[in-house]
């Protein structure tokens, strides 16, 4: 999300005769685009702008812009903490970039005039074969840990002849993925639903793939299933965050789910569509979390053999309800059971992984590997990355073809692949 956003800044500021520079030292502006998810992430936001305040002091007229969510969640304080940074502007109002240019615009703009959903902006895209498109911005489901609808706001879906124009637009100019990006996607609420817009997406001519994150486990509809299993174009993956194994906790997370919920849905969606890869974010340390209800995430990491995971340890958030809930977990615990949790899901994925050799996948074919250029990679339906290995006869390639490759190597967490 936030990589699209900058795209989209990007897009503005190019419209404005800006360069885009890799070295800081060249700059006559920069920007800070930040996430505020997790602690870390903030702890390197802020070491990465002290940093920049040598960069300031030589060259008095350069301007720096903080973006995204800690601007919206730190706000005037940062212009406070932080005297050499000119603009603040939240995730919502991205578009005040525009104005940089000009005197005596407002050093701060975090809730004023937000962004609304049927704005168009440009935006400045680098891949030329796979596209993030937002269909949705914000979140209403306050889950208990988490910052998002904070930072970004109600849920405000774009209306879909908005989403199809850029859509096409983009086909037309030679992508070939799609990718549907909202917090919620499946929640996608506008002039048509979810699966409606899936469907009305797959007839747009050129487009090959479509893919959409994240979808959210209480919102999986019949319909939603039916698309996947039906319509080509849309990829065999799902992105379901389960967060947690057990239901007291889910409950305490307001996920608004239990674990035997998820559950039916994994197995109506591999019972509809066998190929589908699943994968998942999971909190290890949830204050309150017991040894027992850490053992139930194992449990369901084991039943549900998941694809993939992203795990994370829980991180306390200023203002959310789960930073001031009692039992709160010890960092040593947390990084204990996060461990134990990635340890699992490695032999997990390994697994799933082997099981793949020998098998002829379709591959679309992204940008060469920049530490082997002998190496191309690509991405499976279900989302998988696969090196393709290209002999002395087939080394011509073209970005955003789809191959037939057969799996020769399967580690961890990518495939090798020849050229059948
Ligand atoms: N601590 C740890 N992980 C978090 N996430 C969101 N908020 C927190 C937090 N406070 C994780 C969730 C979510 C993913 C994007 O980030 O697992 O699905
Ligand atoms: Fe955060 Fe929950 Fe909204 Fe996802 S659904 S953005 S975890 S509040």
């Amino acid at each position: 999300m936030n990589v699209h956003d900058s795209e989209k800044m990007s897009g503005i500021l190019k419209g404005q005769g800006y360069i885009e520079t890799d070295n800081p030292r060249d700059a006559d502006l920069v920007i800070f685009n930040t996430c505020s998810i997790r602690q870390k992430a903030e702890q390197k936001f802020y070491s990465e702008l002290g940093r920049i305040k040598e960069l300031k002091k030589r060259k008095p007229e350069l301007t720096i812009a903080v973006a995204g969510c800690i601007a919206q969640q730190d706000g005037q304080n940062i212009l406070k903490r932080v005297p050499y940074v000119d603009y603040v502007m939240g995730p919502q109002n991205i578009h005040k970039v525009r104005d940089i240019l000009k005197s005596g615009i407002s050093r701060i703009s975090i809730d004023d005039n937000p962004l609304i959903a049927d704005t168009e902006l440009p935006v400045e895209r680098k891949d030329g074969v796979r596209a993030w498109i937002n269909i949705m911005y914000g979140c209403n489901n306050f889950c208990s840990y988490c910052i998002v609808p904070y930072t970004r706001g109600r849920e405000r879906s774009r209306p879909s002849g908005a989403i199809l124009n850029e859509i096409k637009g983009l086909a037309d100019k030679g992508y070939v993925e799609v990718t549907l990006l909202g917090q919620n996607v499946n929640s996608y609420a506008s002039d048509a639903d979810f699966p409606e817009l899936l469907k009305a997406v797959d007839k747009i001519e050129g487009i090959k793939r479509i893919r959409f994150v994240t979808s959210n486990p209480k919102d999986i509809s019949d319909n939603l299933i039916a698309v996947i299993r039906d319509r080509d174009k849309v990829c065999e993956h799902i992105h379901l965050p389960l967060q947690s194994g057990s239901t007291r906790i889910l409950s305490l997370m307001n996920r608004k789910y239990g674990y035997d919920d998820y559950m039916r849905t994994v197995d109506k969606l591999r019972k509809e569509i066998p190929a589908i890869a699943i994968t998942s974010d999971i909190i290890a340390g949830f204050p309150d979390e017991t040894v027992e209800d850490h053992r139930l995430t194992l449990k369901a990491l084991r039943e549900i053999e998941f694809d993939g995971i992203f795990a994370f340890h829980y991180s306390v958030r200023a203002g959310t309800r789960a930073a001031t809930m009692p039992g709160q977990i010890e960092d040593s615990i947390k990084l204990s059971r996060l461990n134990e949790i990635l340890e699992l899901q490695n032999d997990i994925s390994e697994r799933k992984n082997k099981a793949l050799l020998n098998s002829v996948q379709k591959i679309l074919l992204e940008m060469p590997n920049e530490k082997d250029l002998a190496k191309i990679s690509g991405r499976t339906q279900t989302n998988k990355i696969v090196n393709v290995i290209f002999n002395e006869t087939n080394k011509t390639f073209n970005p955003g073809e789809i191959l037939c490759v057969r799996i020769i190597k399967a580690n961890r967490h990518s495939l090798e692949g020849t050229i059948t």
